[in-house]
């Protein structure tokens, strides 16, 4: 996906622990704090030379870090020509600043981290707009020239400037326009995007959002699902932006498969609120599909990452929405374990092993998001008239018929339809009542 040719930024990693951040770490453990931070860091292909974990007993006001630490890693920092140091906490600018200085090369905390990876990672036009406007503001506050990748795709600020403006002053004042620019842009994309949701409305088919932890497989099962599934486009779609595919699942219904951005543990809430749009697709989904990267050490700790941040959406909130689970990678996996786990998710209703490179599970996959939709059927009586066949027939494909009694011209009917297929027998006007009403 990445296909960078500069060699890679020299890079160490330094993950300081306080008690505090001790018990919010519980369920990782600390070495895997520090392999998580690595994993981050190698999304981007930074090139990782050194990574530990500091104590940390009382945050150091000026540069968070203890002195000692401070110096000893200056030296290394000398010696290994490192370019970039990853504190893998939150710093604040002062103390961003003081360590940049101290160790004469580029600093970024957690925040700047995640917001590199995102940068590097939004796939809509929207999503790229929200990063770079999160990190502009992140920049912003800092105050001084941070390192990005985005920075150096646009080749930096420019440096002209007029005459008595300092260099910071100059970086401020251009943050500050490119800022208002962006947000203007936002605003318009934004503004299409809703269109196309009202459009959607119109030919309402059920939403099927893929979420999960960065790295878990989400693009690659996108892909394996749509290449093989994908309908035809049809204009409305055509425009739609790439993250969202037409799918036919195996009983013949029609869904649109929506594609997010990856999560990582503790996102900073700069980016919770810059992402709340983009990621209204999975509000409004009608199933959600927490992919899983299975054979990842700490998947288990992965899951509650995601579950929190769903929590943080207010997914949470109803309790109704179906979650299902995609156990992915089990290709990793040994035949015996793969087998095992195969079995034990075919037991449950909410659960699927699969490979999105394989390819294996995906029937089951699909047949699990078929029954979902299914479940979340409602009872309706309609009314056809017994000339119009075709109707008639699409009710016993799509819904299940319950009861039947033909009249002289018409048929009623008691069915079980799911909200999409409701809403267009509604709209033709053949809906008598909702029987649970
Ligand atoms: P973000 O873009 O960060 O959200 O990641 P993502 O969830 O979209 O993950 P992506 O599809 O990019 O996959 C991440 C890596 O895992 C890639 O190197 C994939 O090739 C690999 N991968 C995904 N699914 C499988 C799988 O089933 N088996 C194996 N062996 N590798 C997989």
């Amino acid at each position: 996906m990445h296909n960078r040719t500069k060699a890679p930024t020299t890079t160490i990693i330094v993950h300081p622990r306080s008690k505090r951040r001790a018990a919010e770490d519980e369920g990782y453990g600390e070495r895997s704090r520090l392999d998580e931070a690595r994993g981050l860091a190698a999304a981007i292909d930074l090139g990782v030379i050194h990574a530990e974990s500091v104590n940390i007993a009382k945050p150091n006001p000026a540069t968070y870090l203890g002195e000692g630490t401070v110096e000893r890693l200056a030296e290394f920092i000398k010696e290994n020509k490192v370019e970039l140091a990853v504190v893998d906490g939150h710093l604040s600018p002062g103390q961003q600043r003081n360590l940049e200085k101290a160790w004469n090369a580029k600093v970024i905390d957690r925040t700047g981290l995640i917001l590199e990876i995102f940068g590097e990672r939004a796939r809509t036009r929207e999503g790229q707009l929200q990063v770079e406007l999160a990190h502009l503001t992140y920049q912003k506050s800092r105050l001084v020239r941070s390192w990005t990748h985005l920075e150096r795709q646009r080749g930096g600020f420019g440096f002209l400037g007029g005459p008595g403006e300092t260099q910071i002053e100059i970086d401020r004042r251009l943050i500050g326009e490119r800022i208002t620019r962006l947000k203007k842009e936002l605003e318009t994309v934004t503004r299409t995007r809703g269109l196309h949701r009202e459009a959607r409305r119109r030919i309402p088919y059920p939403i099927v959002a893929l979420v999960g932890y960065t790295n878990a497989g989400k693009s690659t099962l996108f892909n394996m699902l749509t290449k093989s599934n994908v309908v035809a486009m049809d204009q409305l779609f055509a425009t739609l932006d790439p993250t969202m595919r037409q799918l036919k699942l195996p009983s013949g219904r029609t869904v649109i498969l929506s594609d997010t951005v990856g999560f990582v543990s503790d996102l900073p809430h700069e980016l919770v609120a810059a992402f709340r749009a983009t990621l209204e697709e999975v509000l409004e989904a009608d199933v959600i599909v927490h992919v899983r990267d299975i054979v990842h050490p700490e998947s288990e700790a992965q899951k509650h990452d995601v579950e929190d941040v769903l929590r943080q959406l207010g997914i949470e909130a109803d309790g109704q929405r179906p979650v299902i689970e995609a156990l992915n990678k089990i290709d990793l996996l040994g035949d015996e374990e793969a087998t095992g786990l195969v079995t034990s998710a075919s037991r449950t209703e909410d659960q699927v092993a699969l490979s999105a490179v394989t390819g294996e599970g995906m029937e089951e996959f699909l047949d699990l998001v078929d029954e979902e939709l299914a479940r979340q059927r409602k009872a309706l009586d309609v009314t056809v008239p017994l000339e119009d066949g075709e109707t008639i027939a699409w009710l016993y494909r799509r819904g299940e018929v319950l009861s039947r009694k033909d009249g002289e011209t018409e048929a009623h009917f008691s069915v079980l339809l799911d909200a999409a297929d409701t809403a267009r027998l509604e709209k033709r006007g053949l809906v008598l009542r909702r029987a649970a009403e």
